[in-house]
């Protein structure tokens, strides 16, 4: 006999909530997705076909999502729930004070919160041993990674169980064992967006050569070669020697950059303005956008693609700083 699968209701239907919602619908589940705008509602099932063609896959997977404008609605029957509205503490409160209100008692409820802490969107609520963060990547159907957090109050069969639904629709879910701002990979990715606007800001090289900086040297080997395998491969002696020398020259500041905030003021946004750290030419923003698809999308279909931890690369020979 078959075994269900559990339905899943996603609230916000936006760039993180259609493409989570396209993973689970692939995968054979019921998914319900409210939104508080109906234009995201109204486009759901298209922009999720959309990407279904661009991956070259067939089949009808968007007819299992279903929009709704009603939040009761949405959450009949789903036994997991993963918001992902805007990233703003107060809306997130109040949402998941709806969500323990309206939801099947015993129904996970999980927050897409790219950095506010599980705990600042639990407090005070009823049941929060069964709240819990899942930090999906853009886009949620391309990059594997999917850190599940808990707070001291989410029960461990709530983080177990969430971690078996989501190895089962073919994501990468880890464990991250404390419930900090900005989990894992958030932390790591900004202290070196951070570096990298100190060094913009300092004069020491440009915005595009920090970015050629990267794209040609350690970022090609990032996928299959973590910061802490690099640091054995070289050895913790090697990491030690530069460690005494760096260091002490990298920024540390703990407040955003003047650099950024003057940009924000001038209305430099990046691309959506045209400017940013640098100048977009029409054009030019797509074309990136689609060179990114592509790339990932090669990844995901290349045979070697792990999208785990148990993805071996020969490296016996390499040593890598
Ligand atoms: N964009 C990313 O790369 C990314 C990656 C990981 C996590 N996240 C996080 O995911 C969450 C959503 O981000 P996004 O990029 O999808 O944003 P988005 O702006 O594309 O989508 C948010 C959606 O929420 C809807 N919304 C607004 N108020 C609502 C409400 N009260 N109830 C229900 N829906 C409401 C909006 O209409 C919109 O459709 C945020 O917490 C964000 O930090 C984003």
């Amino acid at each position: 006999m078959a075994i269900s699968k559990p339905t899943i209701a996603i609230v916000g239907a936006g760039l993180m909530g259609h493409g989570i919602a396209q993973v689970f619908a692939l995968a054979g589940h019921d998914v319900r997705v409210f939104d508080a705008h109906q234009p995201a509602l109204d486009s759901l099932r298209t922009r999720i076909r959309a990407n279904l063609d661009q991956l070259g896959i067939p089949g009808e997977a968007e007819a299992r999502v279903k929009g709704s404008s009603d939040l009761g609605e949405t959450l009949d029957g789903a036994a997991i729930v993963i918001e992902a509205a805007p990233e703003k503490l107060e809306l997130k409160r109040a949402i998941f004070s709806e969500l323990v209100r309206l939801a099947s008692s015993n129904a996970l409820l999980a927050s897409n919160t790219s950095v506010i802490p599980i705990g600042d969107i639990a407090q005070g609520l009823a049941t929060r041993e069964r709240i819990l963060g899942t930090h999906w990547w853009n886009p949620p159907f391309l990059v594997p990674l999917v850190e599940v957090v808990g707070t001291p109050d989410t029960a461990s069969e709530a983080i177990s169980k969430m971690i078996s639904l989501l190895d089962s629709v073919g994501k990468t879910p880890v464990h991250v064992k404390k419930d900090v701002p900005g989990f894992v990979g958030n932390r790591l990715q900004h202290a070196l967006w951070r570096e990298a606007i100190a060094i913009v800001a300092e004069g020491i090289a440009d915005a595009r050569t920090v970015d050629t900086v990267v794209k040609a040297s350690f970022g090609r080997r990032l996928a299959v070669l973590g910061p802490i395998e690099n640091a054995d491969l070289v050895g913790t002696d090697l990491t030690l020697d530069i460690h005494n020398v760096v260091l002490k020259h990298l920024n540390r500041s703990p407040d955003p950059s003047p650099y950024l905030t003057d940009l924000v003021a001038s209305g430099r946004f990046g691309m959506k303005s045209g400017e940013g750290f640098r100048s977009w030419a029409p054009g030019e923003a797509a074309a990136l956008r689609a060179s990114v698809f592509s790339y990932l999308k090669n990844l995901d279909l290349s045979p070697n693609h792990s999208g785990g931890e148990h993805g071996q690369t020969e490296t016996t020979s390499l040593k890598a700083t």
